[in-house]
């Protein structure tokens, strides 16, 4: 059966990579979580202490960019592949509140983004790929098959969000996080390099209203259509 490239952008907590990562098992293709790349290099910054609540040092980070290496590990049981940060196993890390708090910031250079861009490329030279992020379809994979945009009011984003931290983070307040949601659409839509955008192409789903299944089985259908096409 051909293989085509989907690309799945849109708002932060919409929930793209759960349905992503589902997708891409149906289809057995490759899935690549590209925010998961972004908040790898935001914890690398963290831990070096190049950013912080009122610092950022972005002339450092660009200057090690090189001593970052950022890997995908498949991990059988959970079945999906995890984030790994210069060989460390930085999958839960990278979810926390403060890596979120940060993670615009670090996306919004260009460097940054160069660096991700050519090894997301990388992953879909052979299709049979869906990838998730806020510039795939326009800047990634111009070209993909298939190209979806997801998006919900942002109270419902923050509050999916709230209860997938709440147990870890029992601290955690859902101001805290619906100001992070919209902070961070807010320097995702309006940065200078690769602002999240519509694709022209793209599909807009708002599953402000849509159960999972809802979602699964319309980006399924999609998917179904766009192979066949
Ligand atoms: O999808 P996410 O919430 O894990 O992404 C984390 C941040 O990374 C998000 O605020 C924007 C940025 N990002 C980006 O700029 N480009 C991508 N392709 C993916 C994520």
């Amino acid at each position: 059966m051909k293989k085509i490239t989907i690309a799945i952008d849109g708002h932060s907590s919409t929930g793209k990579s759960t349905l992503a990562k589902q997708l891409a098992k149906e289809l057995n293709y490759i899935y690549v979580d590209t925010g998961a790349m972004y908040r790898a290099v935001t914890l690398y910054a963290m831990q070096q202490g190049f950013i912080s609540h009122d610092y950022f040092n972005e002339k450092e980070l660009v200057a090690n960019l090189q001593h970052i290496y950022l890997s995908f590990k498949f991990n059988e049981h959970l079945g999906f592949a995890e984030m790994f940060l210069n060989d460390e196993n930085v999958e839960k890390a990278i979810r926390s509140i403060e890596v979120s708090g940060f993670v615009s910031k670090i996306a919004a250079v260009s460097e940054v983004r160069s660096k991700l861009v050519q090894q997301q490329k990388r992953y879909g030279i052979d299709k049979g790929v869906v990838m998730d992020g806020r510039d795939i379809g326009t800047v990634v994979f111009p070209d993909a098959e298939l190209k979806i945009f997801m998006t919900a009011s942002a109270e419902i984003r923050a509050k999916r969000r709230y209860l997938e931290l709440l147990p870890s983070n029992p601290s955690v307040s859902f101001d805290e996080v619906l100001k992070n949601v919209t902070n961070r659409d807010a320097i995702d839509s309006t940065r200078k390099d690769s602002p999240l955008i519509i694709a022209p192409n793209a599909i807009v789903i708002d599953n402000s209203n849509l159960t999972k299944e809802e979602q699964f089985s319309k980006i399924l259908d999609l998917a179904t259509q766009a192979i066949n096409a």
